[in-house]
């Protein structure tokens, strides 16, 4: 019998830990579980829509921020992206995103966004 009951709350810890991850920050649970790739892509690709797209717009055709289409990017590197959006742009509303994004998923992100994959048609 104690043994069950310790091993719902653990359950039931791990939901809330779970649910709270997803709620404050999409991504970091992300990665090291046995989900595929495609579902993380996803998720990033559906952050940068909402997320990055709530300033630059849901088309990434701007907003209160520059657009950010490959035309728009012009001759900035993929590494000069993942900096801008690593660290923010001081003074300005573009805030750093590596409290809640990893290396590897700014990396993903620039790629995508110098490529074009993310814009809408
Ligand atoms: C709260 C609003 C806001 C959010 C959210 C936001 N940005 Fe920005 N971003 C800005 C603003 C404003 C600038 C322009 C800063 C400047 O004046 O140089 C900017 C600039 C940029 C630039 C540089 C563009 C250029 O041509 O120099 C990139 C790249 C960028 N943001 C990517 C992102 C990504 C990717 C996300 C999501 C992970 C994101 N931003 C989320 C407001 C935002």
């Amino acid at each position: 019998m104690k043994g069950f009951w310790r091993e719902d709350q653990r359950r039931i810890l791990v939901s809330a830990v779970l649910l709270s991850g997803l709620v404050t920050a999409p991504v970091v649970t992300m990665g090291d579980d046995a989900r595929g790739r495609n579902a993380d892509e996803a998720r990033l690709a559906n952050l940068v829509v909402q997320d990055c797209g709530s300033c630059h717009g849901l088309t990434l055709r701007g907003g209160l921020g520059p657009p950010l289409r490959p035309e728009d990017l012009g001759e900035l590197p993929v590494e000069a992206i993942a900096a801008i959006i690593r660290e923010g742009v001081p003074d300005t509303a573009m805030p750093p995103w590596k409290p809640l994004l990893s290396p590897e998923e700014i990396h993903w992100i620039s790629q995508q966004l110098k490529s074009g994959a993310l814009v809408s048609p």
